[in-house]
């Protein structure tokens, strides 16, 4: 069994995902799967997400809302960033550790307890390959939803790196759920739910990005 396997909590779904219920766990092993880099990929990724003062952000499968409090100093007093999971415990683990101007509430991004168009960013790190297959594409169309037309959208996954070693140590922490999903984010998901694509990327050794736009004049 992998480390990553012994943190995962229930899944209500039969076709995979699951919640992860375990987050100081969870940290610990993502500062060392990050090799020590964690706060700079993180970093890179708020700087990527497009966030500026006063934005409202919602951070898709925030688990312990690393991403989530990384962002809330640039939307600063103005804005706000939202963060949703599944998991109460990772809920109440973010809540605890967040300023003011972070808000967390419990539920899954494919249905998504938010007004359409009430957020100018929505960023999701990690969490897409936790979601069963079936519900993917509804939770990325939800992230569409509930961005207002310009709205940008960020998705963060996992790619296993190249070096053999470290894709092995990857597995291990891991497990086999951390699959990569680019493809399937880029020929389908992203585009199929209405987003023009408007960058994709890697930063560091084991994460890709895609960056894209609700067009101003796309249908609701
Ligand atoms: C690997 S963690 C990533 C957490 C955080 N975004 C990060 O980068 O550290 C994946 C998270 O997705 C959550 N999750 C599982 N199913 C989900 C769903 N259907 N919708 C949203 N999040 C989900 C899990 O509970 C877990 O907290």
């Amino acid at each position: 069994m992998s480390a990553g396997k012994l943190l995962h909590g229930h899944s209500r779904h039969s076709d995979g995902g699951g919640t992860i219920d375990y987050p100081r766990g969870y940290d610990v092993l993502a500062e060392i799967g990050f090799l020590g880099r964690r706060r700079g990929v993180f970093t890179r990724l708020a700087a990527l997400s497009g966030a500026e003062q006063g934005h409202q952000i919602v951070d898709v499968g925030c688990g312990t809302g690393y991403l989530t409090r990384m962002l809330a100093p640039i939307v600063g007093r103005e804005g706000r960033v939202t963060g949703l999971d599944p998991s109460p415990a990772m809920i109440g683990h973010a809540r605890r550790r967040s300023p003011d101007n972070c808000s967390y509430q419990v539920g899954e991004g494919q249905a998504m307890p938010f007004p359409d168009a009430s957020f100018d960013i929505a960023v999701s790190s990690f969490a897409v390959h936790h979601m069963p297959v079936s519900a993917r594409g509804t939770a990325v169309r939800e992230m569409f939803r509930v961005l207002r037309p310009g709205g940008r959208l960020l998705i963060a996954e996992f790619r296993p790196p190249a070096n053999p070693l470290a894709a092995r140590l990857a597995a291990v922490l891991a497990g086999p759920a951390m699959r990569p999903t680019m493809p399937e984010l880029l020929a389908d998901l992203v585009p199929g739910a209405g987003f023009r694509v408007e960058s994709t990327g890697t930063v560091g050794p084991v994460l890709y990005y895609v960056t894209a736009v609700r067009p101003l004049d796309a249908p609701s």
